[in-house]
């Protein structure tokens, strides 16, 4: 560090130029992140908060009944205004909580965790971290966790079953309810990864799609992944972990004596902890309500099927499968996927590249122009690689 301090205009001059290079969500380019520029409300209501922290409780009491009502309202948008549990740090955070969770239910060391090979990441970190085995399934054609997969899998060291309600790589929603009447037949934990569709199936049934069950009205779901920083519009970080109830996450929770605000405990991995964040959730969740989260999704879906009709037209690509979420993937059998992705860099274009597909997720900073920039590209490609 240099001895003598710069004076901020320097400082604040050199942060613009520097992050220069950066991509922007506003440039439209961005077509693959699952996050977006944060909604204006939550980007004024967070940083006038910074200060205030929820590792210590009793300091900001205020904040921390925030926090339980933004609880309630997600828990009541997963059909369970009862739900018990915390804005983390993003989908990672919860995902372990929730293992964490079902570890100390079962009492159970080295117990088996029943995925879909489609599952997070987030997932082997968390079995990691907690010495459980992940007994990764196959899907089925629909590339949703394969039921006849998981029934052959569970054993007597089974714990949980996780299903993701929105995959990473497709948008797909598991069949909840089937490992539902499996968690309840074999007694075990099941845990529902929404962090990206949480914030959309519930708002596109409000619009009459078809929405299979996947969250707390099915009986066997103990505990769901619901992201705000993601669908929900709000700034990083702001994950959430929402329990069945309040017993469930008292079995992760600690008791800390030493806090300046008096005796307390924490149900979350990071001690110190954003209470801007759950301020910034709170007051989306209010401003915007169900119909303004409608209007959004709405949006990015109409966007979505625009890309899902057009995609096809252009030689020699395809889908992998009919769009659930906001997201698509888009395939090729006459190129390398891989050349296509690199192709689309050159154009400036931020895309996800998986072993057999790229992906594109419609989040609410895409407009109509940047789909058909996209396309347009999409058509230049074709006609270079395809000579
Ligand atoms: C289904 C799913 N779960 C969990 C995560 C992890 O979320 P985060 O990056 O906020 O930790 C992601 C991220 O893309 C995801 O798609």
């Amino acid at each position: 560090m240099q001895s003598k301090g710069l004076p901020q205009n320097i400082i604040l001059k050199e942060i613009q130029s520097r992050l220069k290079k950066d991509l922007t969500f506003k440039s439209g380019k961005i077509i693959s992140s699952m996050c977006t520029s944060p909604h204006p409300l939550a980007k004024k209501v967070y940083t006038q908060f910074l200060e205030k922290n929820l590792g210590d409780p009793g300091l900001f009491p205020a904040t921390v009944e925030m926090e339980r009502e933004t609880i309630r309202m997600l828990g009541s948008l997963l059909s369970n205004p009862k739900a018990s549990g915390h804005i983390v740090t993003g989908g990672t955070e919860a995902n372990i909580l929730a293992l964490w969770t079902a570890k100390k239910a079962a009492e159970k060391e080295h117990g088996e965790v029943i995925v879909p090979i489609s599952a997070h990441f987030s997932l082997d970190k968390a079995a990691d971290f907690l010495g459980l085995n992940l007994v990764k399934v196959k899907l089925n054609s629909q590339f949703q966790a394969d039921i006849e997969a998981v029934k052959e899998s569970v054993n007597s060291r089974t714990i949980a079953l996780v299903g993701v309600a929105g995959t990473t790589s497709l948008g797909v929603v598991d069949p909840i309810r089937e490992l539902s009447e499996i968690a309840v037949e074999k007694n075990l934990y099941l845990h529902v990864d929404a962090a990206f569709g949480g914030f959309v199936l519930p708002f596109l049934r409000e619009l009459g799609f078809n929405v299979p069950d996947f969250d707390f009205t099915l009986p066997g779901v103990c505990s769901i992944t619901v992201d705000p920083h993601k669908m929900g519009l709000a700034p990083i970080p702001a994950g959430g972990i929402l329990f069945r109830d309040n017993d469930l996450r008292k079995l992760i929770a600690r008791r800390v004596s030493y806090m300046a605000g008096g005796e307390t405990e924490q149900a979350t991995l990071v001690g110190t902890r954003s209470g801007a964040s759950v301020i910034a959730v709170w007051a989306l969740l209010r401003h915007l309500g169900m119909d303004g989260y409608k209007k959004i999704v709405k949006r990015c879906m109409d966007l979505t099927w625009k890309l899902a009709m057009e995609i096809p037209k252009i030689k020699g690509f395809s889908l992998v499968t009919k769009p659930t979420l906001n997201i698509i993937g888009l395939k090729s059998d006459s190129f390398s996927i891989r050349q296509v992705a690199y192709e689309l860099r050159l154009r400036g274009w931020a895309v996800s590249l998986f072993p057999k597909h790229i992906r594109i997720v419609v989040m609410p900073h895409i407009r109509e122009r940047h789909i058909e920039m996209f396309l347009e590209d999409l058509r230049e490609i074709s006609d270079k690689l395809g000579g």
